[in-house]
Parts: C-alpha cells; sequence; structure tokens
C-alpha cells in the first residue's frame, strides 16, 4: 500500500466543507454534463454514472485494483503499516484475491454475524443507557464515534477501554493527502502505525495461548495456502479490519441523524411509529447521507468501454455516491425517500469482487442503533444555532461531523 498517492480535492476544488460534505450539486454537473471526465492536474479519469461505475467495478479484467498511483491513503509506507503482501486484499485481483478474501471471509459468515447479532444490541443498550438523564446529547461524541469502535473492539477481541486511542490512530491512518502536505502526513502515519502496531501485538501473543470467540482467535486458527497466520501478519490484518469498519459506519450513522435532524424533520416520528421502516431508512441513507464514496482502478488493457480511448496504465475514478444520484436508476434521485422500492441498489458499498466484506455487520449495526435509538426517544430536535461548516472536519470519508447536538425526549 505504498502507492504514490493523489488527493480527490484537486479533482472536486469544492470550496466550503459543506459543499465537501454533501456535494449533490456537484454530482448532478457532472452527471448532466461530464459523464466521462478527465481531470488534467492529477491525469485520471472520472466516471458518475451508474452503468459505467458498476463497470469499472466489476470488470476486473479491464479494471484492475493493482495500483501504482492511488487516491486511497490506507495505511503508511512504513514496515508496521503495510498490508502484508501475500494477503493483500485490496490491491490484488482474482483469482490472487480470492484467497485472501476467503481467509477474511471466514470471519464475516451470516453464521458469526447471527453470533453477533445479541452482543451488537448489547453495545447500543449500554452507550444508549448512558444517555438516559440528559436532554441535549453531542450525538457524534455520545454514540455515533464510539458504537462502531467498541463493536469492532468486542469482535477482534481486543480491549476497547483504549478506544479513543484506535480512534486516532485509524483516523491518522487513513487520513486523505493533500499536495502540500505529503510528508508531514507520512510522518504521522508512520508514527501512528507505529504506536498502533505495539498496541496490538501483545494481544495477538497472549490470544494465542487462550483462544476465544473472537476474530483473532479465528485469524490464529485459519491456514493460508497451508501455512498459519503469524503474529506480525495477524496484528496487521487487524488494524486494516479496525480501519475499514470503524470511520465509515461512524460516518453512516453520524450522517442518518444529521438527516433526521435537518433534511426531514418529520421522518423520526414515521419511523417511531412504523419501526419496520427501519431497514428502508438505512438504505437510503447510504444511498442518500453517505458522501462521498470513490474507488479507483487501474486501466490494465487498452480499451474504450466507457466511450473514450482508455489506455494501459491509465487511472479510473469511479464516483459510487454520484451513481447513487444517477436519474435512469433512481426515480427523482436527489430527493430523499425511504420507500424507494430499489434503494438498496445504492453502490456505496462498492460492486464486484471487492464489494465491501463488512456490509453485513455494518447494516446491522445501523439497524439496531436506529431502532434501539427511536424505540427509547420519543423526540429528538436540533439545538439552535448549529454551525455545519464549523463543525466538520477532514477523513478518509471526506468531511465527516465532529459534532453533532441535539435535544432528546424519552
Ligand atoms: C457504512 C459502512 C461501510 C462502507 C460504506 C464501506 C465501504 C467499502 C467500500 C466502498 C469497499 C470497496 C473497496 C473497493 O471496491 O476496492 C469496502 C471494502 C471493504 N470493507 Fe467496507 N465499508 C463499510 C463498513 C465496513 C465494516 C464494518 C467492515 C468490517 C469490519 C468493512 C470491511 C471491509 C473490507 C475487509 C473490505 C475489503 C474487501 C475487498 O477488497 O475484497 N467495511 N468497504
Amino acid at each position: 500500500m505504498d502507492n504514490a498517492v493523489y488527493s480527490s480535492s484537486e479533482i472536486t476544488d469544492f470550496k466550503t466543507k459543506s459543499e465537501h460534505f454533501f456535494p449533490l450539486a456537484w454530482y448532478k454537473k457532472m452527471l448532466e454534463e461530464h459523464p466521462v471526465y478527465y481531470h488534467a492536474g492529477t491525469d485520471t479519469w472520472n466516471v458518475f454514472k451508474y452503468e459505467d461505475v458498476k463497470r469499472v467495478l466489476t470488470d476486473y479484467a479491464l479494471f484492475s485494483s493493482v495500483r501504482q498511483r492511488t487516491l486511497v491513503s490506507a495505511g503508511s509506507g512504513t514496515e508496521e503499516g503495510t498490508f502484508p503482501e501475500r494477503l493483500n486484499i485490496h490491491d490484488s485481483d482474482p483469482p490472487e484475491h480470492r484467497k485472501s478474501r476467503s481467509l477474511l471471509s471466514a470471519a464475516f459468515t451470516p453464521r458469526s454475524l447471527q453470533a453477533w447479532e445479541p452482543r451488537i444490541e448489547q453495545v447500543v443498550n449500554d452507550l444508549i443507557s448512558e444517555m438516559e438523564d440528559k436532554t441535549e446529547i453531542d450525538i457524534v461524541k455520545d454514540f455515533t464515534t464510539p458504537l462502531p469502535i467498541i463493536i469492532m473492539a468486542e469482535l477482534l477481541g481486543v480491549p476497547h477501554k483504549d478506544k479513543l486511542l484506535f480512534k486516532k490512530w485509524v483516523d491518522i491512518l487513513f487520513m486523505p493527502f493533500h499536495k502540500e502536505n505529503v510528508e508531514e502526513v507520512n510522518q504521522q502515519k508512520g508514527k501512528a502505525a507505529k504506536e498502533f502496531f505495539s498496541y496490538l501485538h501483545p494481544f495477538v501473543v497472549e490470544k494465542r495461548t487462550q483462544l476465544s470467540d473472537d476474530i483473532i482467535s479465528d485469524l490464529i486458527q485459519a491456514e493460508f495456502e497451508g501455512d498459519k497466520l503469524t503474529d506480525e501478519d495477524i496484528v496487521k490484518v487487524t488494524m486494516f479490519i479496525l480501519g475499514a469498519g470503524i470511520e465509515t459506519t461512524s460516518h453512516l450513522l453520524a450522517n442518518s441523524f444529521y438527516s433526521l435532524l435537518y433534511d426531514d424533520p418529520k421522518l423520526y416520528d414515521e419511523l417511531r411509529s412504523n419501526i419496520n421502516l427501519v431497514p428502508n431508512f438505512v438504505e437510503e441513507m447510504l444511498r442518500y447521507r453517505f458522501q462521498i464514496s470513490k474507488m479507483d482502478r487501474t486501466v490494465k488493457e487498452d480499451n474504450n468501454v466507457l466511450g473514450v480511448d482508455l489506455k494501459k496504465g491509465d487511472v479510473v475514478v469511479a464516483w459510487m455516491s454520484a451513481a447513487n444520484m444517477d436519474k435512469d436508476v433512481f426515480d427523482d434521485p436527489f430527493t430523499l425517500n425511504i420507500h424507494r422500492k430499489n434503494n438498496n441498489r445504492h453502490q456505496s458499498f462498492s460492486n464486484g469482487p471487492h464489494i465491501c466484506l463488512g456490509a453485513p455487520l455494518a447494516r446491522m449495526e445501523a439497524n439496531k442503533a436506529f431502532k434501539i435509538f427511536i424505540e427509547t426517544f420519543s423526540h429528538i430536535e436540533p439545538v439552535p444555532g448549529f454551525d455545519l461548516e464549523k463543525n466538520l472536519q477532514l477523513a478518509a470519508a471526506g468531511q465527516t461531523l465532529s459534532s453533532l447536538p441535539l435535544k432528546v425526549r424519552r
């Protein structure tokens, strides 16, 4: 994962954090005027339409995940922050990709999900009971940030008492680059990877002698090409899973609360009177409010399947969040509508061989979180004077909420 990294902010050139947080006007323009767009500054091709995005993500014979340049800045260039080459799930194509994916997918079977359900419910209930007596909460600090951290730590089998440390390391390791700060960010990433690695290593070593019902224990017992994984392999895989599963889910949860407060304030009552609508709500949030999902691939062979001449080695960025707004697939796409029948066709979790392995877990977390929260609190409302622009911060997902105060009534 030590590829050259370019910054998607050069392509979008948003003027404010709020525009970056919810760039629907930009998507509309690109979908209508530049559905296949070459950006000279980053030397990238960019696709926005649903079918083009799907093609790029699924057709690995033409669009490869083996990259020389990338916009995904995961890990660090140092030893501790580099994913083990032979287990590389992110930067590989089938058939190699299948081997590393099957190693991890053993931990994410429907059976494990079923076993985790009560533990997830317990974590949600514990966090909600800590808010019990309050009339005003910061939903980001009290709920949407800690929830995925505690769940991931619980499922992996590492203690979550140091949850803020995990968050700090994960935030740094997935922090996007800007043209001006590459060296500084690289240094921070190297330091974070070293600290994160040294923190996790003793837990893996100890667990070898005390296997239990968690993902690290599964990885210890797993075999890969006839070999067992080393402690170092397991620590690095654990760092990657923590990274993939924490910020993404927090972002979905926080954005969904924002939507309930500001996009459609009547929605909360509707969900409360029909709690069975929560899964539709979660899918529509993944379609409408999960900004800004994008992924890159490298052209493997010259082709013109996107209607332009692509050369081997060209980089193509698939803008999944824009594809989720394509009117050829979603009626009235720029409107939030939890009743739309096909909202689960969104591509926020990607598509094709690399489709998110944690999607069923993320869906379960979000469904439990909203069901239990909505059943507990009869009413929520915004805190007057909230200034969105001042409460956003840059993260791997784009601009994410650093704080979101709201008033609650039981
Ligand atoms: C709202 C929550 C989430 C979103 C939107 C999301 C999104 C994504 C996307 C877009 C990819 C695809 C990368 C590609 O096409 O190359 C991906 C891959 C992956 N995600 Fe997620 N993710 C979420 C939550 C999770 C969780 C909770 C976990 C696990 C604990 C997880 C684990 C993974 C893994 C292991 C991969 C790599 C799969 C592969 O390359 O084969 N994700 N995710």
